[in-house]
C-alpha cells in the first residue's frame, strides 16, 4: 500500500478519455490513497459521477455553490497532498493558464497549494495548437508537472499525439511526488555501458555512430532510482554525468572492454545499451593524415565482441543486450540472443520514427531467452528504461525459485 494516508484529489474534465480516469482512480485507491473526485460540468457528459462515487467511496463534487458546507474549494483542500487533472482538456488547460476560476475544480486550484499534476488529453492538432502549447509552457514555469501525452490513434480516428499519458505513467509520476520509489533492486549491482564507441583514424579523426547514450543512460538513472548500485561506463555523449552513480569513461572499444571486465566480478547484471563498433582501423596513423590528392583506404581490423565473449563465459550473472537494426528486427534480434548468449535482447528498427539514435523514444521489442517476443509501443526511452528492468527482476526471480 504504497500511497496509504496520501490524500489526493482527482480532477476530471470533459475529454472522451475522462471514462480511463477512472482505471486511474483504481490504481490511486488500490494502492491506498484517500482519493476525492471533482469533475467538471462537461466531464460528466461522459462519465456518471456514481461510477466514481462507487469507486472511490466518496462524494463526487462538482458544483462550486451546491454543497452544504458552503466553500468546498476550500474545504476539499484541508489534508491534500496532491491534485492530479486527468484527463486535462485543451479549454480547461488554457483556463488553468489564464488563472480563471469559474467552476469547483478551476477556483481550488487557485487556493491550492500543493503540487499538482497535469495529464492532457485532446485531439493532436489541438496539442499542437500554439495556445495551448503556450499554456502548458507557463503551466510548467508555475510549477505544475506536465504528463506529455501519448501518440496514437485519437477519437477523430486520425493518428496524431495527444492520447492520455498510459496510467502507469501516470501512477508513477504520483509517486514521484510523494518521493515514493520502487527500492526493488537494493543490493544489485549493475553495469550498464551507453553510448557510442569512438575509434581513431588519426589523432584528429574517428570513426562512430549517431548513438546518443539517451537509452543506456535512462536505464542507469532508473536502476539508480531503485535502488541498485549502478556502474556506468559510456562512450562521449553530450549528455550529463547521472547524479549517485559510478561513471567510468570508455571512448573506445578496447576501453569500454576493459572496463567492463574489471567491474563484471563485483556485478549481478550487465546491460550493454552502448552501440559498440565493430570496426576499427588497424592502425590508426600517430601523425594527421594528409590530403594525398587521390583516394584513401584504411584497413579495418574487427573489434572485440564484448557482450559475445562474457555470453561465452557463462558467468550466471544476467546479460542484456541491444540490436539496432534497419530489416528482419526479430529475426536478426533472435540470432544475436542465441550467439550472445543472452537472458534479455532489446531490439529496435531504427527506421521508424521516433525509434532512432537520438530521439526521446523509442519503439523497442523485447525478447527473452526462452524466446518469448513482448512487442512495446511508441514511449519514452526512460518508461522503456523501467520496462526491461520488470523484466530483468522477473527473470531473476525465477532463477532464484529455480535454484
Ligand atoms: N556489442 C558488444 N561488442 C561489440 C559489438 C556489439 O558488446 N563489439 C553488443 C552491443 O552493445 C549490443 C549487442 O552486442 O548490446 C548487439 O550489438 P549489435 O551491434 O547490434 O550486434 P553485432 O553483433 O555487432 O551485429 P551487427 O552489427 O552485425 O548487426
Amino acid at each position: 500500500m504504497i500511497l496509504a494516508d496520501k490524500k489526493i484529489l482527482l480532477g476530471v474534465t470533459g475529454s472522451i478519455a475522462a471514462y480511463k480516469a477512472i482505471l486511474i482512480l483504481r490504481q490511486l485507491t488500490s494502492a491506498g490513497a484517500d482519493v476525492t473526485v471533482i469533475m467538471t460540468a462537461s466531464a460528466k457528459r461522459f462519465v456518471t459521477p456514481l461510477t466514481f462515487k462507487v469507486l472511490s467511496k466518496k462524494e463526487v463534487y462538482s458544483d462550486l455553490f451546491g454543497q452544504e458546507d458552503g466553500l468546498p474549494h476550500l474545504s476539499l483542500l484541508e489534508g491534500c497532498g496532491l491534485i492530479l487533472i486527468a484527463p486535462a482538456t485543451a479549454n480547461f488547460i488554457n483556463k488553468m493558464a489564464s488563472g480563471i476560476a469559474d467552476d469547483l475544480l478551476s477556483s481550488l486550484l487557485l487556493s491550492a497549494r500543493v503540487p499538482v499534476i497535469v495529464a492532457p488529453a485532446m485531439d493532436g492538432d489541438m496539442w499542437k495548437n500554439p495556445i495551448v502549447q503556450k499554456s502548458i509552457s507557463i503551466l510548467r514555469e508555475t510549477g505544475v508537472t506536465i504528463i506529455e501525452p501519448e501518440s496514437g490513434l485519437l477519437a477523430s480516428g486520425k493518428e496524431g499525439e495527444g492520447r492520455l499519458a498510459r496510467e502507469d505513467r501516470i501512477f508513477e509520476e504520483v509517486c514521484h511526488q510523494f518521493n515514493i520509489i520502487k527500492r526493488d533492486l537494493s543490493g544489485e549491482v549493475i553495469i550498464v555501458t551507453a553510448g557510442p564507441t569512438r575509434e581513431p583514424v588519426d589523432p584528429v579523426r574517428f570513426l562512430s555512430n549517431r548513438s546518443s547514450g539517451k537509452m543506456g543512460y535512462a536505464i542507469a538513472i532508473a536502476a539508480r532510482d531503485r535502488g541498485a548500485r549502478v556502474i556506468l561506463i559510456s562512450g562521449i555523449t553530450n549528455l550529463p554525468k547521472p547524479e549517485k552513480v559510478e561513471f567510468i569513461s570508455a571512448p573506445t572499444t578496447h576501453e569500454m572492454r576493459e572496463a567492463v571486465l574489471r567491474h563484471l566480478p563485483e556485478a549481478s547484471m550487465l546491460i550493454m545499451a552502448a552501440a559498440v563498433a565493430d570496426y576499427r582501423p588497424k592502425r590508426p596513423n600517430i601523425k594527421k593524415l594528409k590530403k594525398s590528392g587521390s583516394s584513401l583506404s584504411i584497413e579495418m581490423e574487427e573489434t572485440e565482441d564484448i557482450l559475445e565473449e562474457i555470453g561465452k563465459k557463462n558467468t550466471k550473472k544476467i546479460l542484456v543486450g541491444f540490436a539496432a537494426e534497419t530489416d528482419a528486427v526479430i529475426n536478426n534480434a533472435v540470432l544475436k540472443l542465441r550467439k550472445k548468449n543472452l537472458d534479455l535482447i532489446v531490439a529496435n528498427d531504427i527506421t521508424l520514427e521516433g525509434g532512432g539514435f537520438e530521439s526521446d523514444t523509442n519503439i523497442a521489442t523485447i525478447i527473452d531467452r526462452d524466446e518469448r517476443v513482448q512487442e512495446l509501443p511508441l514511449m519514452y526511452k526512460k518508461d522503456l528504461a523501467q520496462i526491461i528492468l520488470e523484466r530483468v527482476m522477473a527473470l531473476k526471480e525465477r532463477d532464484v525459485t529455480n535454484t
